[in-house]
């Protein structure tokens, strides 16, 4: 039987970012935290840190946040930027304010450009963060590419080739799958994630990405009722789905 761990009240809140441990003690001493409907006001006890935990403690009236271990689905819109320090928009600002002040912290699984959309993914899992974006599990991104010119028809095969090399580069691109949608637009699927990636291909046939919107991430694609800049917490399902495919038994938890 795996071993339940077990947690003070102030220490796992803090952790989760409601403040610090002397801000959760005055909020048990107040009446704000309750677990399985009791005040909970000795915040130094410690409790087991189960999965059922949110649906059973409140803070300030709401379920408690989601457990550390925690993979967020976003459809990124357009113009905000996958970094933690830089100035502008930044895809963190999405996410409920006090996730910027959890340990661990969370982070971006792999960046799309600011002027990337689409299906991105965040985690407080450094292990899984390194499963999905190790070229070792192939896990496919799958990208719908408008171009400004039409596609020439040499493109599929230069991109499956296994040897289409990118400029400033000294090895080449592992193959790619493309499927042709119209003239100017076409979904493209690669397993590595080197930097512009999937412009610099176009711009390598000479063509110009005019919009980029990633759709999925292995068998795991961005649902229709997820607008830009929503999220959701992904479960275990959900998770298991971007490996689809995978045969190596350590990429599945
Ligand atoms: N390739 C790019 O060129 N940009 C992205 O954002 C992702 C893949």
């Amino acid at each position: 039987m795996s071993k339940v761990l077990t947690s003070r009240v102030d220490r796992l809140l803090s952790s989760l970012g409601y403040g610090s441990r002397n801000d959760v003690a005055r909020m048990g001493r107040a009446g704000g935290i309750t677990l399985d409907g009791a005040a909970l006001r000795d915040v130094t006890s410690r409790i087991p840190v189960t999965s059922d935990l949110p649906a059973r403690m409140t803070v300030r009236g709401e379920p408690l946040d989601p457990l550390a271990g925690l993979v967020i689905l976003m459809n990124k819109p357009l113009g905000v930027t996958c970094s933690h320090k830089e100035d502008g928009a930044l895809v963190y600002d999405l996410l409920p304010q006090r996730w910027r002040a959890r340990t661990p912290t969370i982070s971006t699984i792999g960046r799309l450009d600011r002027q990337t959309s689409g299906l991105l993914l965040l985690t407080d899992d450094g292990d899984l963060l390194h499963r999905i974006i190790s070229p070792k599990h192939h896990v496919t991104k799958t990208y719908r590419a408008t171009l400004v010119r039409p596609l020439d028809g040499t493109e599929a095969a230069l991109f499956a080739s296994g040897a289409f090399m990118l400029q400033n580069e000294d090895k080449p691109l592992a193959p790619a799958d493309l499927q042709v949608i119209s003239d100017t637009e076409a979904l493209l699927s690669v397993t590595e994630g080197r930097y512009h990636q999937v412009r610099r291909m176009f711009a390598a046939t000479g063509n110009h990405v005019a919009a980029l919107h990633r759709e999925a991430l292995g068998g795991l694609s961005l649902p229709d009722d997820i607008a830009p800049g929503q999220w959701k917490v992904l479960n275990a399902q959900d998770i298991a789905l971007i490996f689809q495919g995978d045969d190596d038994p350590a990429s599945v938890m």
